[in-house]
């Protein structure tokens, strides 16, 4: 009913738009005053904690993408070595797992069939299991070794929004508690880290506030047939995330690429007036990558493709090759993806609309699929 979608059309309009508090519910009790961080509800012992030696993150569709950039979190902050795979893929290639393996497995619903398959593979093969998980209770935290839990609330809508902010809020947190309880070199990166965090939220609003050039732009593009996507680092999980939306919601070829990759095979794609959304890491800390992707911009435009491009305030070495410009607020570089992600979020959904696609309940998925 339209009481239940709070005065928005759709429950995704909704949703979107509690991303600032479900953040910051996510983060609400986990960082202490002195800015360390409580995970209490881990029970798994810090001192388990610190004889793991790999981690492995297993998850499907939007979660898989948080897994994603959990991987730059969990390696960069512990330097522990972590993979990320599908969950359906997981158990079949006899993966290599043992007591000093901590598995997460990421799910919003904590039902889905794939997930809950490969937490029990690597449970029999002895490893630890930490669900990140947004409903309580169910199967996949009760079958877990520990849980954190998401606090986005209910999320309705088959399209994933509100859970996939905060499972990236999750994993940084226990990336950054791994980092903590094993004392790396990073002691000070993780304290600052801490401290923008606490201030993420507010920034998600911020872009949630400047989006209606972005619903315009969606409007706009409703006749296409095909949208790209292109980042680097944890822009590139953005990419595909971006993708997956547009072709949950709006039915359109969508594609994410690694933008290094573009020179390897999909530049030949790159043809007059195509959609190319780009995701611009910070000018700051990787400035390297950020050079690199500059150039594919002007690669690709110089080609014919219509550049949307998304880009931190203040970074004006964009602005000559973008058609159109997404800004989104400054944050540390590993952090980019709670600001990133919410302007593809507002234009799938959009581009849904504008296409006549019933937004909420996309043809042919189901919210959870306890299937395998
Ligand atoms: C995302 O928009 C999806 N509908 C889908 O990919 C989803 O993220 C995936 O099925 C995993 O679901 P889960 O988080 O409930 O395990």
């Amino acid at each position: 009913s339209a009481a239940e979608k709070g005065g928005y059309d759709y429950f995704m309009l909704k949703e979107i738009a509690e991303q600032p508090k479900a953040v910051a519910d996510t983060l609400l009790g986990r960082i202490d005053a002195s800015g360390s961080l409580t995970l209490d509800e881990v029970r798994i012992a810090p001192g388990a904690l610190r004889e793991v030696d790999k981690v492995v993150v297993v998850a499907c569709g939007t979660a898989f993408h948080a897994g994603l950039i959990a991987k730059y979190a969990i390696e960069h902050w512990t330097r522990i070595p972590c993979e990320v795979e599908l969950a359906s893929e997981f158990r079949y290639r006899d993966p290599i797992l043992d007591a000093r393996t901590l598995v997460i497995a990421i799910s919003q619903s904590g039902e889905t069939m794939d997930t809950l398959m490969a937490l029990r593979h690597a449970r029999e093969q002895g490893a630890k299991v930490l669900a990140v998980c947004n409903t309580n209770g169910s199967t996949i935290p009760r079958e877990s070794d520990a849980v954190l839990y998401t606090h986005a609330g209910p999320e309705v809508a088959v399209a994933s929004t509100k859970a996939f902010l905060t499972q990236l809020v999750a994993c940084y947190l226990v990336a950054l508690y791994l980092g903590q309880v094993r004392g790396t070199k990073w002691g000070d990166e993780i304290r600052a880290v801490v401290r923008d965090l606490s201030r993420i939220s507010e920034e998600v609003e911020q872009v949630l506030e400047t989006m209606e050039p972005v619903r315009e732009l969606a409007r706009s593009l409703a006749s296409k047939n095909t949208v790209l996507f292109l980042g680097r680092h944890v822009g590139y999980p953005v990419a595909l995330e971006g993708a997956l939306k547009l072709k949950e919601l709006a039915y359109m070829h969508a594609e994410g690429f690694a933008a290094g990759e573009l020179k390897h095979g999909p530049i030949a794609l790159i043809e007059e007036d195509l959609p190319v959304v780009v995701v611009v890491p910070s000018p700051k800390g990787r400035s390297v990558l950020h050079d690199k992707i500059v150039s594919n911009i002007q690669e690709i435009r110089a080609r014919g493709a219509r550049t949307i491009v998304i880009a931190e305030e203040g970074d004006e070495t964009v602005v000559p090759y973008a058609d159109h410009l997404i800004r989104i607020p400054a944050t540390p570089v590993l952090l980019q993806p709670l600001v990133a992600t919410v302007p593809l979020q507002v234009f799938a959904c959009e581009l849904a609309t504008a296409r006549g696609n019933e937004v909420d309940q996309p043809r042919n998925l189901a919210k959870s699929v306890t299937v395998e």
